[in-house]
């Protein structure tokens, strides 16, 4: 049964009012670019996770207007109204009213966009970003971590850019993020390892061959203490800098193919199937932990792949809910709705 069933939009970036009925297990929206494909992408978005993926409400209502409204039906007779008035947004389930989406209502989503294809060789921000989003959907304990971590972090980086900050003055930012960071540290390594677990195995399946894959954890993993130490061993050079130089967030994460590092070693198609391996594994691993089906929301990727990966694609979301957009109707696909 899927989960988004009809979507209608008004005023949402360029679309003045939508309407599509998803109640097929593949929904196909085709359009050319700056059609709004990925703004009906942001909306199903927003409704299942609460915010946008890539923009705040500003952005998103129409340019001139002074509202959007997102109405969606979802699973159960579910309907969730999205309303922003040009300061403030609401989300109304089933007639009652709250400011956030809560959680008990929220769905998994594996999104897969063309920029992901570049993974593997993107900047260490981008492959952070990138796992934190997936890890706050995986663990609602690693997304409060991840937010109290931050704002420690700030507050301590606006000390060190204060002059003559003593070492007195960072010590209960350096309790906070060494508190939190270390908890960023073990959801970050224990759900990496719920990854690799099954990296190889389904990489290979795509790949039809024996090469190993699998992604490392950048970053020193340790517990609280060795965590605060190490805060307080670089108070001299942070506050030189004027920026925090140790803590999770500047670790990284590595690709790994056949025991080298994937960037450099592994060929472009390569890359690729770790990337196609790496979204199944989400789709599991959303299921397995959330307890509910992930959404899968496929945003002009198919022009990225070739037809054995699109193929592949296809078949290992067959479980799930896709929704996917395109310039171009791919090959044996029926279209919903043409923008
Ligand atoms: N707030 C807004 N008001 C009006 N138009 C907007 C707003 N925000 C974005 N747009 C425009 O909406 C159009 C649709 O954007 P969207 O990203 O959804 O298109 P798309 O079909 O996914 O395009 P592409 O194929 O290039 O990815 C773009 O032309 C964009 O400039
Ligand atoms: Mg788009």
């Amino acid at each position: 049964m899927n989960v988004v069933q009809k979507i209608s939009l008004k005023n949402f970036r360029c679309h003045d009012e939508f309407e599509l009925d998803c109640n097929r297990p593949t929904t196909l929206i085709i359009g050319e670019n700056g059609s709004g494909k990925t703004s009906v992408l942001e909306a199903i978005y927003l409704a299942l996770r609460g915010k946008s993926f890539k923009g705040i409400d500003r952005e998103i209502m129409k340019r001139e207007q002074d509202f959007y409204r997102a109405e969606i039906d979802l699973i159960d007779a579910q309907k969730i109204i999205i309303r922003f008035d040009g300061v403030k947004k609401s989300f109304e389930i089933d007639g009652k009213k709250s400011l956030r989406l809560p959680k008990k209502n929220r769905y998994p989503v594996v999104l897969f966009e063309p920029d992901d294809i570049y993974l593997v060789g993107s900047s260490p921000s981008r492959r952070r970003d990138y796992f934190d989003e997936l890890f706050k959907q995986i663990n609602e304990n690693y997304s409060l971590a991840l937010g109290k971590y931050n704002k420690a972090l700030k507050q301590r980086n606006d000390l060190l850019k204060q002059e003559n900050v003593s070492r007195d003055d960072l010590f209960s930012w350096n309790i906070m993020c060494a508190n939190y960071g270390a908890k960023v540290i073990h959801w970050r390594v224990q759900n990496l390892a719920k990854i690799n677990e099954k990296m190889t195995e389904v990489y290979r399946n795509i790949a039809n061959n024996n090469d190993e894959c699998g992604i490392k954890y950048i970053g020193l993993e340790c517990d609280e203490s060795q965590y605060l130490q190490h805060l307080e061993q670089n108070y001299e050079r942070d506050r030189i800098l004027g920026y925090t130089s140790f803590g999770v967030h500047r670790d990284d994460y590595e690709f790994r193919f056949n025991g080298e590092k994937a960037d450099g070693s592994a060929s472009r198609g390569e890359n690729r199937s770790m990337i196609l391996a790496l979204k199944f594994i989400e789709a599991r691993i959303l299921e397995q932990e959330v307890g509910k089906a992930p959404v899968v929301l496929l945003d002009d990727i198919f022009s990225e792949l070739d037809e054995m990966r699109q193929k592949h694609l296809i078949a290992n979301f067959k479980d799930y809910q896709m929704i996917i957009t395109s310039t171009t109707v791919p090959s044996d696909m029926r279209v919903n709705a043409e923008l």
